[in-house]
């Protein structure tokens, strides 16, 4: 009689915490609506000026600006792969491998979370944290004035912000400024919106319907930037289940910054603008293919949070069109 109760506690346990489990990666409350974003915006205390992206562009693609002089931002950032990385893992100054893969900075400008874990909210300090890292840049940021003063910026200091002088914070603003300039606002899916019914292939308006409607990933990439992790008051942050490589130790991501329970392996939800260009995908660079990602979420993700899609293969095939010819330039 005891064992049978404590069987049947247990196994209601089980099946109690499996349901829950299941759905407890979705968002309760109504998607936000797909949208076109506004412009973006640049904030006063660093104003945009030509002078000034294009000091941050060529300070991006500086190798000078690392330690050995050979790992630019664009080492990692890659300008033809929506300044991600096609590697599943990028090195850094040292050739060591970093723990999380490279995200694409597209629509950066706009992020009011940045990193995999949120651990920054502002765009001209973040870029002095990979600069300094040891595993990354491993430069010494009082150093890196006279490094660039030899390398002739001062010109492009002056005409950036009317005086020579180089600065750690001037190096940070310029290479924020450049960063805001990397939108892509203007997809197929974007002239659909504005009343361009030839702007998308029927399938890709199959995908749009499938992402808003039976697959349901309109409910964390809401809103103009496909991510409500861009959409004041939403939950950023999701446990999807993505695997994670056995070579490091186990990412907690969110957690690591929030101790709360409930962030236990949750990442930022990112933008899906541009998501043609940026594979891998996801934090770890598991999945070399948007169809990869598809197939991830038909199962339900790895651990199986969320609920299965039962998608046809020409559904999957309509959302993957979508994804990569609907939300991505040609
Ligand atoms: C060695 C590779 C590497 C280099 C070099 C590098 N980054 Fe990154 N970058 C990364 C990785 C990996 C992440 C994600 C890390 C994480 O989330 O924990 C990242 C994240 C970012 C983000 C946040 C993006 C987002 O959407 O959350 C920005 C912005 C960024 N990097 C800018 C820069 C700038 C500017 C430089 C040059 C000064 C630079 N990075 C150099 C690898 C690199
Ligand atoms: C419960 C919230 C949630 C739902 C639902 C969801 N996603 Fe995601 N998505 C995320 C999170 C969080 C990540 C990052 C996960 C990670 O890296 O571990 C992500 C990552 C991605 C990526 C990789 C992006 C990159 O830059 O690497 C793609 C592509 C993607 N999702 C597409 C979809 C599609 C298509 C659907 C619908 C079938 C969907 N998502 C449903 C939360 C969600």
């Amino acid at each position: 009689m005891w064992t049978k109760v404590a069987w049947l506690t247990v196994s209601t346990g089980v099946l109690g915490s499996g349901i829950a489990l299941q759905n407890s990666a979705l968002p309760k409350e109504p998607p936000t609506p797909l949208g076109t974003p506004p412009p973006v915006s640049f904030p006063a205390n660093n104003s945009y000026s030509a002078a000034k992206a294009d000091l941050g562009e060529k300070l991006f693609y500086e190798g000078k600006m690392s330690k050995t002089g050979a790992t630019p931002c664009t080492w990692c950032h890659v300008p033809d792969q929506g300044f991600g990385d096609v590697r599943t893992l990028s090195t850094g100054d040292l050739r060591t491998s970093i723990r999380r893969h490279t995200p694409s900075l597209t629509n950066v400008g706009y992020a009011k979370i940045l990193f995999w874990d949120g651990r920054s909210n502002d765009l001209e300090k973040q870029s002095l944290i990979p600069l300094a890292a040891h595993d990354e840049m491993d430069m010494d940021l009082n150093k890196l004035p006279s490094i660039l003063k030899k390398a002739d910026y001062e010109p492009l200091f002056q005409a950036a912000f009317g005086t020579p002088e180089i600065t750690t914070q001037r190096i940070a603003q310029a290479l924020a400024t450049f960063e805001r300039t990397l939108t892509e606002n203007d997809t197929p899916f974007d002239r659909y919106l504005n009343g361009d019914n030839q702007a998308m292939s029927e399938k890709a308006i199959q995908g749009l319907k499938l992402f808003q409607g039976k697959a349901n990933c309109i409910s964390c990439h809401g809103g103009p930037h496909f991510s409500n992790a861009f959409i004041p008051g939403k939950n950023p942050y999701a446990n999807t289940g993505v695997a994670q490589p056995p070579i490091f130790d186990e990412d907690l991501g969110r957690f690591e910054q929030s101790k709360l329970e409930v962030d236990k392996k949750a990442f930022k939800i990112p933008t899906l603008r541009g998501i043609g260009n940026s594979p891998p995908y996801m934090h770890t660079g598991r999945f070399k293919s948007l169809r990869d990602v598809v197939e991830f979420y038909e199962r339900g993700g790895d651990e199986e949070r969320l609920p299965k899609l039962n998608l046809t293969e020409a559904e999957k095939s309509a959302l993957v069109e979508f994804l990569r010819r609907g939300i991505t330039s040609q």
